[in-house]
């Protein structure tokens, strides 16, 4: 079992998505960006994703990864990570949880 923690000043990507526009669909699956841009401010919900990638990458130990690897899909239980590509079948189960606040978002993740 293994753990990963990461934080974000949502401005900061928020900035980094204006300048960038492609950047978006690099980062984040059709599925976290239609999630995301169902919501008042998607930068928030975006950043709480982009921690939970950065979270699980951590607690496996990645190096290099794609952001489409690992995908958080959101259901009324809350969200679950999805593993594809080259980590599908990296853990047995991972486990998230995302939070964020006006200035910050963060996620914790839980892998075995
Ligand atoms: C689910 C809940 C815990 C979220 O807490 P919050 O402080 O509102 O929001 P946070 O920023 O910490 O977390 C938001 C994230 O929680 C996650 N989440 C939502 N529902 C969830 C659930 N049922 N289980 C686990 N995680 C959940 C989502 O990932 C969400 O982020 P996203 O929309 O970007 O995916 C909260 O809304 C809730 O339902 N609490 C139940 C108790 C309650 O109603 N208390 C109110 C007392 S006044």
């Amino acid at each position: 079992m293994a753990i990963g923690l990461d934080l974000l000043e949502i401005d900061r990507l928020e900035r980094a998505l204006e300048r960038r526009p492609r950047l978006a669909e690099r980062l984040f699956t059709e599925g976290e960006r239609a999630y995301a841009a169902a919501r008042s401010r998607p930068a928030q919900h975006l950043a709480a994703r982009f921690c939970a990638k950065e979270a699980v990458a951590k607690a496996l130990r990645l190096e290099a990864w794609s952001w489409q690897d690992i995908e958080v899909v959101s259901g009324d239980d809350g969200p679950r990570v999805v593993l594809h590509g080259p980590l599908a079948g990296r853990a047995r189960t991972v486990e998230v949880s995302l939070t964020h606040s006006r200035g910050v978002a963060g996620a914790v993740a839980l892998v075995s």
